[in-house]
């Protein structure tokens, strides 16, 4: 274990108060009002936390969030690390490595995404049952073990996709299912891209969740994602593409998302 990874449990241990998070969720853009319906809340800044992001991003906060959402103990960062914000693809494992060591058996990963289905549109939810890394990176590049070699059949666990299906049907929220494929970003896509994208088999593309789905893989950590389909990806629409829009369609979402959320943890923890 790291330095920065040992004084952030250490920071963390001292303020939650023997809490047990079983569940860890990183809200995207748009989606930190989520972290509000925990119950019995307790907030700690990223600032206080070493090698945690202090995000540079608008409409990601930037805090650990320890509470209870369906009776079950989360821990939720409102906020992420990009690639394009650093150019390093593991910003992630720091704070994923200190959430596995808090007690998290679960990572629920969400997203704002550009959709390339169009009865998905903007508003509605997208779960991700698998990906395309087309960013040319990863996360686990460099000095490693033998646990670098994941394997990434099934990285979107399917008893957690089942549950989630289930959990979205008894709420009534519209639960689409599709392949998220990862461009680098910050610049959205070219209406070439995308039509290279929809060959490839992609449902949806945004810019994050897949390097830190193959981090929590190797951490041993189940993963479910779940996209906020924020716009119909480059050249379907003729909507201009801008972060402002991402961020208030992601809004438009977070009822659904919540209301599922809620149902998935239900009896999980
Ligand atoms: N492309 C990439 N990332 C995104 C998009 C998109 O269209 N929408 C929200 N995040």
């Amino acid at each position: 274990m790291n330095e920065p990874t040992a004084k952030a449990i250490a920071t963390i241990r001292a303020r939650i108060a023997g809490r047990v998070p079983k569940v860890a969720v990183i809200l995207g853009s748009g989606l930190g009002g989520l972290a509000e319906a925990l119950d019995d809340r307790l907030v700690i800044s990223n600032r206080e936390l070493p090698g945690f992001p202090y995000p540079s991003v608008t409409g990601h906060a930037g805090d650990l969030v320890f509470g209870a959402l369906g009776g079950c103990q989360v821990a939720a960062m409102t906020g992420r690390s990009h690639f394009y914000e650093t150019g390093r693809a593991d910003g992630m494992r720091t704070p994923l490595s200190v959430l596995r060591a808090l007690g998290c058996e679960i990572l629920v990963l969400t997203n704002a995404a550009g959709s390339l289905r169009p009865e998905a549109g903007p508003g509605s939810l997208m779960l991700i049952t698998d990906h395309i890394n087309l960013s040319g990176t990863n996360p686990l590049i460099g000095p490693g073990d033998d646990t670098r070699f994941v394997d990434m059949i099934d990285c979107y666990d399917p008893e957690l996709r089942a549950r989630a299906l289930e959990s979205a049907a008894a709420q009534g929220v519209d639960l689409h299912q599709g392949v998220y494929l990862w461009f680098s970003g910050p610049s959205f896509e070219t209406p070439a891209e995308i039509r290279m994208a929809q060959v490839l088999g992609a449902d949806a593309v945004g810019m994050s969740t897949v390097p830190e789905a193959i981090v929590a893989r190797q951490l041993g950590l189940k993963v479910l994602a779940i996209s906020a389909i924020t716009n119909m990806a480059a050249g379907f629409d003729d909507q201009p593409l801008d972060h402002e829009h991402t961020v208030a369609k992601a809004a438009q979402a977070l009822d659904g998302m919540t209301r599922l959320m809620t149902a998935f943890l239900r009896g999980l923890g």
